[in-house]
Parts: structure tokens; C-alpha cells; sequence
């Protein structure tokens, strides 16, 4: 970075005293340094990051002033949770409004640090030396999601009881494979992971403990100092992503002062974010159903809607929906920079003609297969439908979720074949596992009613 930095303001004196009086006000002002005193031209094109990773810091630091506000009321006992939070809603000047801006901030995050990933991988920045920002990135993925999920328990209304509890169980997912072996017993992984999770077979003070802890303290530090070491290695690494071709631009004239250009981007983004989510928030009332009630499970019970997806696998089964799915989809995010590879493509999005066909074909294909198999499975039923008697290891084994993962992992494969490309095998992984996960998700949100049948619309489920 020193050496960037002094390629910076030799670039800058040669250009006059105006950018050199730049370059010292941007490394002089602690706010301002966290920038190259001079960013490339194609970083600045709205249409390449789309502001993503800045917005995802400004919903953080939105959630952070809010939450630190929510807090002085807020009372993690089981006794008084949901009394504080509807003091906070009914009671408190503002309270509504700075509840609101914490939950859609929060909602937002999930929301734009998919989009944020989506948009790094299909520009190849995760190629060459950005491998470990990728990883460091995929750890803040899985940290931005359980934040929220940790939250979400909170309010301790039915909403939040009965999602936490179908989260939890989603945990303990190890046991439908120990209880085929009748190991359960003795080895109880599962068992394990829930306890852990909620510190007990059931959700109660230890897990709301737990939850406000991890949910106030533990993840938030942890987002704060990984975001630290990701801005720290974009500096590291030269910037964010561009083409070969203006990576190789001479020093100087493909590049732009930070101040005031870059700055004047950041400002507006930052009030684009708080006016939005300020906007919501006054539209829309953050939900607080009646107050937890162990003893009245709502049908359906549904986890948080980033999970819906994983629910709907469950649900065909628990081992491979729970765990083995989302275990290998995590493997294969992290291993995507050290598979394929190919500088060549980086700063490109889609690298080219190519990959926007084997994306597109990808895509239309994994369309086809997840609706034709959710169409088979909710018309006819599965294995279990057609022979009642089948051992439990075959549905693991073959059920939508496993049987959609393999012809992926085959696709991509053949797409490796045919192209000799890594980067377009990888395309073809990622699009598939992308386009799959949202379909799974839409389904769950807005597809499954009581007893998770499927209805076209909550106006069709039963009264109960
Ligand atoms: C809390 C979550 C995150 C924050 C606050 C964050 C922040 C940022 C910022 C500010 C940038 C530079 C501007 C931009 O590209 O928009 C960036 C770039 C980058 N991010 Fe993130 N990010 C987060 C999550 C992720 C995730 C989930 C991934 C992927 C797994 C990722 C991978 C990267 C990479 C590789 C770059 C460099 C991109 C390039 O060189 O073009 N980040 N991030």
C-alpha cells in the first residue's frame, strides 16, 4: 500500500500543486484515509460496483445507531422482552420510527450483501489477488445473516418464538441421519449444534441470552472488524476490480482525486440509504404479533425469510436440506478463488459473450429443472408417496434438493469439458446454486401455507 500511496502523490505533484494539496488533505483527515488518495476512472461507472459494498456500510452504521438507541429501553428477560419492545413502539417519542429504520436496515443488509456478492462474482474481482477479500467476504455473508437472525428473537412475540424454533431445529438437521443409524444415543451431533444454539431443547432465557448477546456485542464487533481488514485489503489489492486493459493505463490520467469526486458519491449514497430506508420505515410497521406462546405453535411456522429457502429443502429432508446442502454450497463459495484461477477475466462482467450465455443457458436451465421437479413433487408427491415402505436413507439421498445439487455439479463439470475454462465451469455453479436458492426461497415465502402444503395464496389456506 506504501508504494501505491507514493505512486499516488508522485502522480498527484505531477499534476500540480492543486492535486498534491488533494492528496495531503485525503491522508491527513482520519475519515478521508481510509481512501487512495486517487481512484481509477472505471470505479467511478455506477454501473460496475453499483455503490453496494458502501451501502452495506451505511445500513450497518444505520443499525448501529439505531440499535444503541433501542437498547436504553430494551429488556432481554423473558418476563419483560415484549413489553420493553411494545414500550418502544406504543410509548417511547420516536420509538416506532427508530424501530422501523432497525428492522428494514436490517432486512436491507441481507438484501444488498447478496446483491454485493452476486455483483463481485460476476465481475471475476474475486480472481488473483482478491482470493482472500472473496473469503474474508463470505465470513461476512455468514455473519450478516446470523446478526439477523439473532435479532429477529428479540421482540419475543410469536413471530420471533416460532421462526427461532424452526431455526433451531433446523440445527439439530444432523439427527435425521444418526436416528436412521440408531446412533443418537451415543453421537448426537445435532443435539449438539442445538443446545448450543439455544442452550436447551427448547427455546427460552438461555436462548434469548445467548441471541442478545451475540445479536449486541459478539457479531456486530465482529462485521466491524472484518470490514476493517476488507477495506484494508481493497487498498491492499489496488483498488476494486478493473479490466486488464485499464489496469495497465500509465499513472495519472485514467485516474480521478478521491476528494472531492468520490466523496460527493459517498455523501449522496449515504443520505440515498438513510432517506429509503427513512421511507419505509414510515410506511411500513416493523411486525409484533401477540407475545410468545411455547404452548401455541403457529401453523405454518416459518423461519426468516433468508432461511426459507433452506426450510423448503428441510422439508424434503432434514440431513440433506439442513446440512449437506448448505454445507457444500458453503465449500463451494469459499473455494471459487482457489478452483478457477483465470486473471484474465477479472474486472469483466460475465468475462465476455461467453459467460453471459453460459449464465443465461444456466439460469433458463435450472428454471426449468426446479419448476419441473417442485411441479412433480406437489402434483404426484415423491419417493415416499409412491412407496410407502422406501428406507428413509433413499428420500436423503434422492429427494429435489440432492437430485438438483448433482445435475449442477454435472452441468458445470461439462461446461468445464467443453470450454477447458474454470471460470466458466464456476458461472455455471454459481448461476445454477443462485437461481435455485431463489426459487426454493420464493416458494417458501410466498407458496407454503398450514402443515407446509402448498397453496397459490394465503387467501386458499384452510381456516383454522
Ligand atoms: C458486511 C458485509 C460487507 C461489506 C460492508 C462490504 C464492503 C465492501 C466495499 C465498501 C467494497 C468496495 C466497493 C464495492 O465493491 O462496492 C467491497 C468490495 C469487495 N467485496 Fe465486499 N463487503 C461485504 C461483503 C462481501 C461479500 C459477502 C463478498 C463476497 C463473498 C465480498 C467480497 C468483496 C470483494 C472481493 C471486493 C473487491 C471487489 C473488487 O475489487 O471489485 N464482500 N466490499
Amino acid at each position: 500500500m506504501r508504494s501505491q500511496e507514493n505512486n499516488d502523490t508522485a502522480g498527484a505533484s505531477r499534476t500540480g500543486s492543486v492535486g498534491g494539496e488533494r492528496t495531503r488533505m485525503i491522508n491527513r483527515n482520519f475519515f478521508l484515509h481510509i481512501h487512495a488518495p486517487r481512484v481509477h476512472v472505471h470505479s467511478m461507472k455506477p454501473a460496475y460496483s453499483f455503490g453496494l459494498g458502501i451501502i452495506l456500510g451505511f445500513l450497518f452504521l444505520i443499525l448501529i445507531l439505531t440499535g444503541v438507541v433501542l437498547m436504553i429501553y430494551y429488556n432481554p428477560s423473558v418476563e419483560q422482552a415484549y413489553q420493553s419492545v411494545k414500550d418502544i413502539v406504543y410509548v417511547v417519542p420516536g420509538g416506532r420510527i427508530i424501530r422501523n429504520m432497525h428492522r428494514w436496515a436490517a432486512q436491507g443488509m441481507v438484501i444488498v450483501v447478496f446483491l454485493h456478492l452476486v455483483r463481485v462474482f460476476y465481475t471475476g474481482s474475486y480472481l488473483g489477488n482478491r482470493s482472500l477479500n472473496w473469503v474474508i467476504g463470505v465470513v461476512l455473508l455468514i455473519i450478516t445473516l446470523l446478526s439477523n437472525f439473532s435479532g429477529y428473537l428479540l421482540p419475543w412475540d410469536q413471530l420471533a418464538y416460532w421462526a427461532v424454533t424452526i431455526g433451531s431445529n433446523i440445527a439439530a438437521s444432523a439427527r435425521e441421519l444418526t436416528d436412521l443409524l440408531g446412533v443418537t444415543a451415543a453421537f448426537d451431533p445435532g443435539g449438539f449444534m442445538k443446545r448450543l444454539l439455544i442452550g436447551g431443547e427448547a427455546v427460552g432465557q438461555p436462548a434469548l441470552s445467548r441471541f442478545f448477546a451475540l445479536h449486541v456485542i459478539f457479531l456486530p464487533l465482529s462485521i466491524l472488524v472484518l470490514t476493517g481488514v476488507h477495506l484494508w485489503r481493497i487498498r491492499k489489492d489496488g483498488g476494486i476490480s478493473r479490466p486488464a486493459a485499464s489496469a495497465t493505463d500509465r499513472a495519472g490520467d485514467q485516474k480521478w482525486y478521491a476528494w472531492p469526486v468520490l466523496m460527493w458519491t459517498e455523501l449522496a449514497l449515504l443520505l440515498g440509504t438513510v432517506a429509503v430506508i427513512l421511507c419505509i420505515a414510515l410506511l411500513a410497521d416493523a411486525p409484533l404479533l401477540e407475545q410468545a406462546n411455547p404452548s401455541y405453535p403457529e401453523n405454518p411456522a416459518k423461519s426468516p425469510w433468508y432461511f426459507l429457502g433452506i426450510q423448503e429443502l428441510v422439508s424434503y429432508s432434514a440431513f440433506s436440506g439442513g446440512l449437506l446442502i448448505p454445507v457444500l454450497y458453503l465449500a463451494f463459495l469459499f473455494s471459487i478463488p482457489y478452483v478457477d484461477r483465470e486473471d484474465r477475466h477479472v474486472g469483466i462482467w460475465f468475462s465476455g459473450q461467453q459467460g453471459w450465455k453460459v449464465a443465461g443457458i444456466a439460469a433458463g436451465g435450472t428454471l426449468l429443472l426446479v419448476l419441473s421437479q417442485l411441479f412433480v413433487m406437489i402434483r404426484y408427491g415423491w419417493l415416499r408417496d409412491w412407496l410407502p415402505g422406501i428406507s428413509q436413507g433413499f428420500v436423503m439421498l434422492l429427494n429435489p434438493a440432492t437430485l438438483s445439487a448433482a445435475l449442477f455439479i454435472l452441468a458445470s463439470e461439462m461446461v468445464r469439458w467443453r470450454t477447458s475454462s474454470t471460470r466458466m465451469a464456476a458461472l455455471t455453479l454459481f448461476t445454477c446454486t443462485f437461481v435455485a436458492l431463489l426459487i426454493f426461497t420464493a416458494v417458501g415465502i410466498w407458496f407454503r401455507g398450514p402443515d407446509w402444503e402448498f397453496y397459490w395464496s394465503p387467501a386458499r389456506w384452510p381456516v383454522q
